[in-house]
């Protein structure tokens, strides 16, 4: 095993802080320390739980009342997508945590999407986005979305024609970004700044972090220790985010919905093309590659960033490929160790994570520990899909 160049100093230090100078590149436990930036995972410095603060900002993108009202309209707008059936919104549906509720989500007429769908509630704390971190922030998110041949599948010069011909849509764009005409990157802005407003920092965790010392019951306060000790969730889920932002192969199972469904294996398939996976291994994996797409490095296989615990109770079902239906199965999932290595029976090259072992939970402290990621969900953040202004014809 090697270390790449591009490991930072700081993984690095890590990494020598935990293992004799000796012997470094050969010890397990280094595997996923040692794989550079984008892989990062492994021991390392743990960042305590807290409460959410406001999300960054970019500063080419500052939030208005009014580029957040724009941008909420274009989200619930299935304009922006190929055949006019599918708005952000459809997939990201308020009134089902902000996800679309399916194991694997649903795609574009004709086509399935091939991994479960997320909420949007707190992305905008997020420095990657997608299961895998393949998009860097909410502004270069959104075209992927409205444009991937299995989301939105919509043609650029199209789309942006499209709003060109809506007469509210040309005030409102000028209004806010002062260009003559609707442009669809300021479209992709809006509808980030919208993203941003969808946020929940008021849950019960939250406040009992800012000093309210009552927001937590005792369970939930037995599960925070078993969080934070014992079963060592903290070690990927930490900060105010629940969330390290590495990548980890957990094991989790496949889903095997893939198995009997055309249209999920034709996507599965086409996505092994379309990023770029040698014929070989294009042939024989059943699994999702995960991290590997962007790096290619076998030991990124089925690697996915660890993802919030916030606003869970409205989201299941979980992992990538929505095989857990119930925080019940994760936390039995976590309680055995995690699943089997199925990069290694792919390539022979083990990449589960070594984090992950059995932990003995009783069946009391399972239920502690659900209680305490119950507290991380405050109230269900609904919205009513906003009227959608018409198309006019210009002179
Ligand atoms: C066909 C369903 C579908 C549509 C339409 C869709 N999405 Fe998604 N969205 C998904 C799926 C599935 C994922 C996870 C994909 C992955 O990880 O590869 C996702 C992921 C995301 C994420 C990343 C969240 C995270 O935790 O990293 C954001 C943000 C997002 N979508 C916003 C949007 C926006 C904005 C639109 C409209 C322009 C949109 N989506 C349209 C299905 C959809
Ligand atoms: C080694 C790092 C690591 C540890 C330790 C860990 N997790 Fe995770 N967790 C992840 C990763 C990575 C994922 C996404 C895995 C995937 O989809 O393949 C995940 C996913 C989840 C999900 C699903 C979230 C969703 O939106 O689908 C839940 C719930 C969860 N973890 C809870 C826990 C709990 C509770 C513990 C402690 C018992 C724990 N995790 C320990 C890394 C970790």
């Amino acid at each position: 095993m090697k270390i790449r160049a591009s490991a930072g100093p700081a993984i690095l230090t890590g990494l020598l802080s935990i293992l004799p100078a000796v012997g470094l590149v050969l010890l397990p436990v280094a595997a996923d320390a040692a794989t550079g930036p984008a892989t990062d995972g492994g021991p390392g410095a743990v960042t305590p739980l807290a409460a959410l603060g406001p999300p960054p900002v970019p500063a080419d993108n500052p939030i208005t009342a009014a580029k957040v009202e724009l941008g909420k309209l274009l989200f619930f707008d299935p304009r922006l997508s190929g055949d006019v059936s599918l708005s952000c919104a459809t997939c990201h549906d308020p009134a089902i945590g902000w996800q679309d509720g399916a194991e694997v989500c649903r795609g574009y007429p004709g086509t399935s999407h091939w991994r479960n769908c997320q909420s949007i509630i707190n992305s905008a704390y997020y420095r990657k986005l997608f299961w895998a971190g393949s998009a860097k922030s909410l502004e270069s998110q959104a075209p992927s979305a409205a444009r991937g041949g299995v989301a939105g599948n919509g043609e650029r010069d199209v789309m942006e024609e499209r709003l060109r011909q809506i007469p509210e849509y040309n005030k409102r764009f000028k209004k806010v970004f002062g260009n003559a005409r609707p442009e669809l990157p300021d479209a992709w802005k809006a509808i980030a700044a919208f993203e941003r407003t969808l946020v929940q920092r008021d849950t019960p965790f939250d406040l009992y972090m800012l000093g309210d010392k009552n927001a937590l019951g005792p369970a939930e306060l037995r599960g925070k220790e078993l969080f934070e000790g014992k079963a060592r969730c903290i070690e990927c889920h930490d900060g105010a985010l629940f969330s390290n932002e590495k990548y980890y192969n957990l094991g989790v199972p496949p889903n095997d919905v893939f198995d009997d469904d055309p249209l999920k294996q034709i996507t599965f398939r086409f996505e092994q093309f379309a990023k770029g996976v040698s014929e070989d291994l294009y042939r024989r994996t059943k699994i999702d590659l995960g991290l590997y797409y962007r790096t290619k490095q076998e030991h990124d296989i089925a690697k996915f960033r660890v993802p919030t615990l916030r606003y869970l109770v409205f989201t299941p079902p979980y992992m990538h490929n929505g095989v857990f239906f119930t925080l019940e199965e994760v936390i039995d999932f976590y309680d055995q160790g995690g699943g089997d290595d199925h990069a290694k029976l792919l390539t022979g090259t083990a990449t589960k994570t070594p984090v992950l072992r059995p932990l003995g939970l009783a069946d009391d402290e399972k239920q502690d520990l659900i209680a305490f990621l119950e507290s991380l969900t405050g109230e269900e953040l609904t919205m009513e899909p906003p009227e959608l202004p018409r198309y006019g014809v210009f002179e």
